[in-house]
């Protein structure tokens, strides 16, 4: 394994925190609430008794002609005081006899203090220590001033009750989510066990015959995911068949000239004088030629495989010289054959970007056919354009090809019905074709010069144009007869 490869992330992992994180969250959040409900009912049932002891320390306020006084004895206020878990506070206070008995400093009751029947209740602070307090004042009657009676407690009973009561919901909570982090992580293997299914079936795949994967048992959410690896598969398969039969094809194709070099070597050795072997040696030469020319071609097609595109050698170069170049070496084939090779263009210099040496090879295989398939007696013509886009047309008034033939000839291997003897393998169109996508082009058949013949057009895009992209590019080109 690559060791700087990033680990791929767990489809497993990432549901379980999705799903489980929220849900621990969740428990935090009702563990805080569970608690502060607690509390609150704690103090729902502290503060009743809060508010008795105030109304009983209330019962000992005397008033009377003598004056206020509290009567409690200290034994009494020990009874009172003792708590065997929290610390009780007290104060009672006259409006004018001041201080009547408990601690002097007791907090001062806030006015907006939470109501409890005719007390407030508060939280507050005594020596430190957080307390609850309940403050009852008793009005003036006949003759007696009014009475603050003050009770405070602190908060050990009410948090123990409070964390009880937190202890009791949390705890079967704390069960739930377990239980159902473990359904989770059940549901999610159940959940994901599709996936594997379609991955077993991909593995089991046989790479010579792929088959589209089965998805009437997968989900509906993983069924774009298998459509697209059948559309892949299928895709793969078409071009399996297409390249084995392109191998099959080429390997035909090359067993006749290298068959016909075998007879006429064995036909040779046979003879004992050197005159006698000239013309098998010259045999033996078109057959070698014969080999050489296919192998060429099958090379050629390779180079305009997608795959071999980035080795190819683009540069700015000038489509009227370069046609003219190859035109020129064309001549004297054509003159043999009694036919006029002329050049036409719109312009002095029309530059593409290109491979040179790929569209050589496409212009070549253009005259090639003009001047083999052309009876004799006529013309061939050149055109450089460069309106609409940079091009070059090779015109002939020759055989030409059917209409209903022409889809057909830029098939691999395809010759057609009128090659007659004319020798050729049927892989020249297919080049050119290769070679026009290549450069982000394209390739149309034409007619032919007045009514006769046929013209193969080869578009290249202009050099503003973005660099040329592999076959994908090629498009339809509503002005041609015919747009491969
Ligand atoms: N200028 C033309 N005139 C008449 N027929 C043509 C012309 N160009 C191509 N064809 C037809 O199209 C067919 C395919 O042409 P292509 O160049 O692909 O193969 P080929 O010429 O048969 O063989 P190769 O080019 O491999 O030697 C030819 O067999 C021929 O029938
Ligand atoms: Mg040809």
């Amino acid at each position: 394994m690559n060791p700087a490869a990033p680990q791929a992330s767990s489809l497993r992992r990432r549901l379980l925190r999705l799903l489980l994180l929220p849900l621990l969250v969740l428990f935090a959040v009702s563990g805080v609430g569970s608690y502060m409900f607690a509390l609150h009912y704690a103090n729902l049932v502290y503060d009743d008794w809060l508010y008795d002891s105030a109304n009983s320390l209330a019962l000992e306020v005397k008033r009377d002609a003598s004056g206020t006084r509290l009567d409690l004895s200290e034994s009494a206020q020990r009874l009172f005081e003792w708590d065997a878990v929290d610390r009780t506070y007290f104060s009672v206070s006259g409006t004018q006899s001041g201080h009547l008995g408990g601690r002097t400093d007791f907090p001062v009751a806030p006015t907006r203090a939470q109501a409890l029947r005719s007390a407030r209740v508060y939280n507050t602070q005594i020596d430190g220590h957080p307390v609850r307090a309940v403050a009852l004042e008793l009005a003036a009657t006949d003759g007696g001033e009014p009475v603050m009676v003050e009770v405070a407690e602190t908060l050990r009973k009410r948090r123990a009750l409070a964390r009880e009561i937190l202890l009791g919901t949390l705890l079967p909570q704390a069960l739930l989510i377990v239980v159902a982090g473990l359904l989770i992580w059940l549901g999610v293997r159940r959940g994901l066990e599709p996936l594997l299914r379609v991955a077993r079936r991909l593995q089991a795949q046989n790479h010579r015959q792929l088959q589209p994967l089965a998805d009437a048992d997968v989900p509906q959410e993983a069924q774009p995911l298998t459509r697209s690896l059948n559309s892949l598969l299928e895709r793969l398969q078409a071009s399996l068949v297409s390249q084995r039969l392109f191998i099959a094809d080429a390997a035909h194709q090359l067993r006749t000239p290298l068959t016909a070099l075998k007879l006429n070597i064995e036909q040779a050795q046979a003879e004992h004088t050197l005159e006698g072997m000239r013309p098998l040696l010259a045999q033996l030469r078109i057959s070698a030629e014969r080999a050489v020319r296919l192998s060429n071609q099958l090379l050629s097609l390779a180079r305009t495989e997608p795959e071999a595109l980035e080795a190819l050698g683009f540069e700015r170069l000038d489509l009227c010289a370069l046609a003219q170049e190859v035109g020129a070496e064309w001549v004297p084939r054509a003159l043999a054959k009694h036919v006029e090779l002329s050049f036409q263009s719109d312009a002095a210099r029309i530059e593409v970007d290109g491979d040179p040496m790929l569209l050589r090879e496409a212009l070549n295989n253009l005259l090639d056919n003009a001047v083999k398939y052309h009876p004799g007696h006529g013309a061939i013509a050149v055109v450089v354009a460069h309106r609409p886009r940079p091009s070059v047309t090779i015109i002939d008034d020759g055989p030409g090809i059917a209409r209903e033939l022409r889809a057909r000839v830029f098939t691999r291997f395809h010759r057609g019905d009128r090659s007659g003897n004319v020798e050729g393998s049927g892989l020249g169109l297919a080049i050119v074709q290769g070679i026009a996508q290549a450069h982000g082009g394209q390739v149309s058949l034409l007619d032919g010069i007045n009514g006769r013949g046929v013209g193969v057009r080869l578009d290249l895009p202009p050099t503003s144009a973005v660099a040329p992209t592999p076959r994908a590019t090629a498009q339809a080109n509503a002005n041609s007869d015919l747009t491969v």
